[in-house]
């Protein structure tokens, strides 16, 4: 019989994609969710020397380069003040195959994941992939993830949870006190902190701070990726790392399902993470300058938005039909229940779009609040 997996009829494909297809051609997406800037040249020219010198033919090591995984290990060295060595990162082919990787190699048929929600859409349908049952944990009225609402929501069957700062869809990152609250909170009940930080580096206000500073344990499996932060989203390169032991158990599943992760884009991203910082900072000025103008916008329309403090997304609660509405008018937004159910009544805005278009998509969005009060 050829029939299909239970695990994969739980998954359905993102209701995201439908947004953007229902809207025309020319609609303005305030949808994605990546930087609109280029990778940088240094990092571009890196993957086209490797490739013209012959270098990026072959299977690298399943881990990826040695080169790569020493500059990922003294990225964590200069950005987090972290210790890994490189035997302990896998590099993958971005961080949804991290996310993957970590999920599959912790979690038993049966045994619950706490995910945020509202969250990232790959934490529900990666953990039901690997046969795990997603809890959501609601967050507080400012978007962010209380590690008591986490701490209560421990079960016998938890396996892990997961902590995303700064936060997709809601810009909100965790303060350290609560980061230091999720390092306990995996090290007292012996649960796995799965900690996605893909946006660490675009951060306007506070600093960013991993679990894994923190815990005494090796119970934090860190996600990250050059995706957001080297607007590298379609290179497909990022990572995860753990202890020794983890690392093996993922190794086990990147090795069969993946081999390695593109040679051509471990050369880019050995560069972006080794290279200059600045193409990072400009962009992330030109994030913090665009969200200003976005939190302008809703609070001369009336409507309330936690200010993000970081990533590229803001998550305003807006009136019923408020997100046909603007989709009508031709901006596309993603309706907050698309990351879950306490996501309902808000809206995920995108702000990596240049300003004009942004300034012009928030007339838009006036018009269509003005029409639906
Ligand atoms: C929170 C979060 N984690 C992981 C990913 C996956 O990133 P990548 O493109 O590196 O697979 C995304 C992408 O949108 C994200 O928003």
């Amino acid at each position: 019989m050829t029939g299909f997996s239970d695990r994969v009829e739980q998954v359905s494909i993102s209701g995201i994609r439908e947004v953007f297809e229902a809207a025309g051609d020319d609609a303005i997406n305030l949808g994605l969710g990546q930087p609109d800037f280029p990778t940088p040249e240094h990092a571009r020219q890196a993957a086209v020397e490797a490739i013209e010198a012959g270098e990026a033919d072959a299977y690298t090591s399943n881990k990826g380069t040695r080169e790569l995984r020493e500059a990922i290990s003294a990225k964590h060295e200069r950005d987090n003040d972290l210790s890994v060595d490189p035997a302990d990162v896998i590099a993958t082919a971005g961080g949804s195959e991290a996310l993957h990787l970590a999920l599959e190699a912790h979690v038993d048929a049966g045994e619950e994941v706490l995910i945020p929600d509202p969250g990232f859409v790959a934490y529900d349908a990666l953990t039901r992939l690997a046969g795990g049952e997603p809890v959501p944990v609601a967050l507080r009225e400012d978007l962010t993830l209380d590690p008591g609402a986490v701490e209560d929501a421990i079960t016998e069957d938890t396996a892990a949870f997961v902590v995303n700062s700064p936060g997709n869809p809601t810009g909100a990152v965790q303060s350290e006190e609560d980061v230091r609250e999720f390092a306990r909170i995996a090290d007292e009940h012996d649960v796995l902190c799965l900690s996605d930080e893909v946006y660490e580096h675009i951060v306007f206000e506070g600093d960013h701070h991993s679990p894994m500073e923190f815990a005494e344990s090796d119970n934090v499996v860190v996600v990250n990726a050059c995706s957001k932060t080297y607007s590298m989203t379609g290179w497909r390169l990022g990572w995860v790392a753990a202890s020794e032991r983890r690392i093996e158990r993922m190794l086990r599943v990147h090795q069969y399902a993946q081999a390695c992760a593109s040679a051509p884009a471990q050369f880019a991203a050995e560069a972006a993470l080794a290279g200059p910082q600045e193409p990072v900072e400009e962009m992330v000025a030109a994030f913090e300058e665009r969200r200003d103008v976005l939190l302008d916008g809703f609070a001369d329309m009336g409507i309330d938005c936690p200010t993000p403090k970081g990533a590229f997304y803001a998550m305003p609660e807006v009136p019923d039909g408020w997100v046909d509405e603007v989709i009508d008018r031709g901006v596309v937004v993603v309706p907050g229940e698309a990351f879950g159910d306490h996501g309902a009544g808000h809206a995920r805005i995108s702000y990596a779009t240049d300003l004009e278009t942004l300034k012009e998509a928030i007339e838009v969005m006036r018009g269509a609040t003005e029409a639906i009060r």
